[in-house]
């Protein structure tokens, strides 16, 4: 395990006190979370784009409950040094405060999560405030909210108009307003980003809403160049692992078919006390 000291809620509002940029990174994954931890990452979101990044869903709306909390269970156990959220999915808080509450238990208590995100301003207040009541610490989500994309009129920015920017402030301070600990905004101009993150005295992290956010928040799989179908304009490419794994298995495919793997050092061969006596024991089958 690694010494890396975990952050609470409490060190990460310090951050932005203290004017200190958080580093947050989404995982699915073991392996992926133990490089997060390695990586020294601030949080981690085991975010409902596992829909799409994992399940190879066309968006993030067929994602179960149960689907989410086995993920922040794979994440939690290879990051335990590490400040894990989890997403609530489509459909798990959208019809009561009664199923937000139990939901967002879930992740608590199966998984381990520190804290819950939830996409939604003004019209989800109850359901923040109700969490917020069950003891859980809460990240609320404005901007592009894939979950409702199609009243959106699909994955597009938001805040580029003066009656959209007005709506997200609104938002933010609603959602302050109710006792979330931290804002997420997704794809709004850095001018509006810029002012709710000065406006509000709790933590404000962006996705595509430029760099005056008290930290950025980015999809794993796109930054390394795992995930193909599309490239969001924010996105910037660190490494090709499609490219690197790709090659990889070509490598095997040709090995294999040309018999060169396995090879020798490859191979567990039988005890040398023992391998005299193997042409008998052939013998006994032939
Ligand atoms: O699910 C997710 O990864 C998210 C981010 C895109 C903000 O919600």
């Amino acid at each position: 395990m690694s010494d890396k000291k975990k952050h609470s809620i409490h060190t990460i509002q310090k951050m932005k006190a203290n004017g200190d940029k958080v580093a947050w990174l989404t995982a699915y994954d073991y392996p992926t979370a133990e490089f997060a931890e390695a990586a020294d990452l601030d949080m981690l979101l085991v975010g409902d784009s596992l829909g799409m990044c994992v399940y190879g869903y066309e968006g993030t709306v067929p994602v179960t409950m149960d689907q989410c909390i086995v993920h922040c269970e794979a994440v939690r156990r290879a990051a335990p040094n590490t400040f894990v959220m989890g997403d609530m999915p489509f459909m798990s808080y959208q019809v009561s405060d009664e199923d937000a509450v139990r939901d967002a238990g879930r992740f608590l208590k199966e998984a381990g999560v520190d804290a819950l995100k939830l996409e939604g301003g003004k019209r989800i207040i109850s359901r923040i405030k109700a969490i917020l009541d069950a003891g859980i610490v809460v990240c609320g989500h404005i901007g592009l909210t894939p979950q409702s994309s199609g009243q959106l009129g699909g994955h597009k920015a938001q805040g580029r108009t003066i009656a959209s920017a007005r709506a997200l402030i609104e938002d933010a301070l609603a959602i302050e307003d109710a006792g979330a600990q931290m804002l997420l905004l997704e794809a709004v101009p850095p001018e509006v980003a810029g002012f709710i993150t000065k406006k509000l005295s709790i933590p404000v992290f962006g996705i595509g809403a430029g760099p005056e956010t008290d930290g950025q928040l980015i999809i794993v799989s796109d930054i390394i160049g795992q995930f193909q179908a599309f490239t969001p304009k924010f996105v910037k490419k660190y490494a090709n692992v499609a490219q690197v794994v790709t090659d990889a298995m070509k490598a095997y495919v040709s090995e294999v078919r040309g018999g060169v793997f396995p090879a020798d050092e490859h191979c567990y061969h039988m005890l040398k006390a023992e391998i005299g006596d193997f042409p008998a024991l052939t013998k006994e089958f032939e």
